[in-house]
């Protein structure tokens, strides 16, 4: 119980830290596809009204940290990660769209 309590404050402290640290004008640059690297702004889908929760969950992006889940156009099309909202219906849609996410 007591490993349970000090693993539990450590997760708390963590995580308190992690969201602090963290800017909401941070950018990340996913840079693996040959079609362009993606540059991913924390700015503008913080400015869209999209809380930490909404992305880092279980089924999306559960760690807040770059390369922990591989990011493949397949999931995107099916609706899952970045597609769940870039469908066409919550922002534009990725089929159509290359070049607002990959950029030369
Ligand atoms: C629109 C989706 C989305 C939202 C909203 C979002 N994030 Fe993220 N975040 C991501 C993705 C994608 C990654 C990279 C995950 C990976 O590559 O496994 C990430 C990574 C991170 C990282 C690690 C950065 C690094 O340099 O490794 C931190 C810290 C983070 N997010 C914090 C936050 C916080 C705090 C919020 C809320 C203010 C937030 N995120 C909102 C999508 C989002
Ligand atoms: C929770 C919904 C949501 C998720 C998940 C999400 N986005 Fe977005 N994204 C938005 C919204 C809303 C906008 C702004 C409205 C728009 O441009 O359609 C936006 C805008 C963008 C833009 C700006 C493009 C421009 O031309 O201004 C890029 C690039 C982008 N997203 C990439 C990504 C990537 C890469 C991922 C996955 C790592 C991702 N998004 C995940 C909702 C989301
Ligand atoms: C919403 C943003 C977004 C849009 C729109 C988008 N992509 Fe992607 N794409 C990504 C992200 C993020 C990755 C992961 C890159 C990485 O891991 O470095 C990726 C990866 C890829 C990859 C390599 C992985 C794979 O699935 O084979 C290719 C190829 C690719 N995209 C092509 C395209 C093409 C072609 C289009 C338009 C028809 C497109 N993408 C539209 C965000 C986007």
């Amino acid at each position: 119980m007591k490993k349970m309590i000090l693993f539990l404050s450590i997760l708390v402290f963590c995580t308190a830290s992690v969201a602090t640290a963290v800017p909401k004008n941070k950018t990340l640059v996913f840079d693996k596809s040959s079609t362009g690297s993606v540059t991913f702004s924390g700015k503008i889908h913080k400015d869209a009204g999209i809380s930490c929760k909404e992305c880092h969950n279980k089924e999306m992006f559960p760690k807040m940290k770059q390369g922990t889940v591989e990011i493949k156009m397949k999931k995107i099309y099916a609706g899952e990660l970045c597609g769940k909202c870039h469908n066409g219906t919550r922002a534009f849609a990725a089929k159509k769209n290359c070049k607002r996410c990959h950029v030369k």
